[in-house]
């Protein structure tokens, strides 16, 4: 039977790393996708079959109740509320590794305990599990809007002193391990320290810390899988931790920050435009039969998609404005900020969805130097994206790499209003002099100006 076992844990591992390759690209995505949920499906089926488990009944009930809520949030939540819900579901990993191990402890441990792996890979994985937990919590109220950052001078000290304490508390757990108090302190201790890590960071670098957290609920399920010696969680929790530090990495370079200035280095709030300085007597506003107008005499057009094409759905309407204007011989591209809209690779998800050709989705670094080239940049529902504040020192997204949309001949923004994007500051694009603002909902702006275009 543990023969048996081992195999089902095996082939289902080998299929969690088809599957992320697989996910490695768009073309193949879809396929990887499926793979990994036919490996999950696998390890469950194993994992039922094992003799440890004591009551299926209870197992069932919860398989029952998970999968149900499981398939009511994928039916229910909107795609623009999916990076809320990727925090949560970090949140609920980090909690499940905390009272697997938590329970495990109290079934296992005696006063005469000596097996240290065991010891630390529990106190590890409430360390890890419960910092991910209550950090992730914290993110998804900042991704609603409704727990605001909070910046102090002393947040770094008061983090790292949290971390040794709970450190001191692991060494608790390994040599008193009869006393349950070391391990209810790593838990608690680091509970405190995954909202006083995540409460200063803001803006900009939430992205960051969601890939993190990420990163943090595999090793969490990494460490659990030492404490129980289960080689598949070893190895399922081993790729999320190792994936999602890759995902942090890449996230880091692209918004040209390290990991300690994004975790200890968030003191200062940056400084804060008035936006009745930045805007009044310099905005202008355009209607959609204008827009059609420039585009009928522009030979090269940018697009720059963010957050609010995806609150619009605008991205079907997005394509068909490309294919008006390529079939009238016009250049069309598509500049994709890194961290456009609120999840990785959101614009490239939702216009891969209203099949836009991949390779007219250009990335950052290539899209920049054709700025200065381009007859008109539409700008839709995106805000911080192209926020030219970011190359001020002292403002509060200082050193975010930017689209340089405002070196375009002209731009036109599409969005609701003058309000702000996610990091909640002025953009003194949409009062540049080279800038009309469509204020609309940009799936009916975009509509209306392919409408008129074809009727030019
Ligand atoms: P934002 O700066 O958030 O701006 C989005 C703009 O869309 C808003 O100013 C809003 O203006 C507009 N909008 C909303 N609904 C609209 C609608 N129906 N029609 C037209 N416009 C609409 O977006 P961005 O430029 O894509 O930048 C993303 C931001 O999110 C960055 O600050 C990034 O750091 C942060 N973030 C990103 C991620 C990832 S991984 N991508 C994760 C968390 C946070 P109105 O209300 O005036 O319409």
């Amino acid at each position: 039977m543990s023969d048996l076992i081992q195999g089902g844990y095996l082939i289902a591992a080998i299929l969690f790393i088809l599957g992320l390759k697989g996910l490695a690209r768009p073309r193949t995505a879809v396929r990887g996708n499926l793979l990994g949920a036919l490996g999950m499906l696998v390890a469950v089926a194993v994992t039922v079959t094992d003799q440890a488990i004591v009551s299926y009944w209870v197992l069932l009930a919860g398989i029952a109740v998970g999968s149900s809520i499981g398939a009511l949030l994928a039916v229910k939540v909107q795609m623009t509320g999916m990076p809320e819900l990727v925090a949560l579901f970090n949140g609920l990993g980090g909690l499940a590794s905390v009272l697997v191990v938590f329970a495990s402890y109290v079934e296992r441990v005696d006063p005469e305990m000596e097996d240290n792996t065991f010891l630390v890979a529990a106190g590890l994985s409430a360390l890890i599990g419960a910092i991910t937990f209550t950090g992730s919590i914290m993110a998804y109220g900042k991704l609603r809007g409704s727990v605001p950052t909070w910046r102090s001078s002393t947040a770094a000290y008061v983090n790292v002193g949290l971390l040794v304490l709970a450190g001191l508390a692991i060494l608790g757990v390994v040599f008193k391990p009869s006393t349950i108090g070391w391990l209810l302190a790593v838990i608690i201790l680091s509970a405190i320290a995954g909202i006083t890590l995540v409460l200063p960071i803001g803006g900009a670098d939430m992205p960051v810390v969601i890939a993190l957290l990420n990163s943090l609920s595999g090793l969490a399920a990494a460490a659990t899988g030492f404490a129980l010696g289960n080689s598949l969680l070893i190895i399922a929790g081993s790729l999320v931790g190792a994936s999602g530090l890759v995902l942090t990495q890449v996230m880091c370079v692209a918004m040209n920050r390290t990991l300690a200035n994004v975790i200890f280095g968030a003191i200062s709030g940056g400084e804060s435009l008035d936006p009745d300085d930045v805007y009044e007597g310099k905005v202008r506003s355009t209607s959609a039969d204008d827009v059609a107008l420039i585009l009928d005499s522009a030979e090269r057009v940018v697009i720059v998609p963010g957050y609010g094409m995806a609150v619009a759905q605008a991205q079907h309407a997005v394509r068909d404005l490309a294919r008006s204007l390529e079939q009238r011989g016009t250049s069309v591209t598509f500049a994709i900020h890194p961290v456009a809209g609120r999840m990785p690779g959101h614009m490239n998800v939702l216009l891969a969805e209203a099949e836009v050709d991949y390779e007219d989705l250009i990335e950052m670094a290539d899209a920049n130097p054709m700025f200065a080239q381009t007859d008109l940049t539409i700008v839709i529902g995106a805000n911080d994206v192209v926020n030219p504040v970011a190359r001020e020192p002292e403002s509060a997204i200082a050193g975010m790499p930017i689209l340089d949309a405002d070196k375009s001949r002209t731009v036109v923004v599409i969005k609701r209003s003058l309000s702000p994007g996610f990091a909640g500051i002025p953009n003194p694009l949409f009062a540049q002099e080279n800038t009309l603002m469509l204020f609309a909902d940009a799936k009916q702006a975009v509509s209306d100006i392919t409408k008129a275009l074809n009727e030019v």
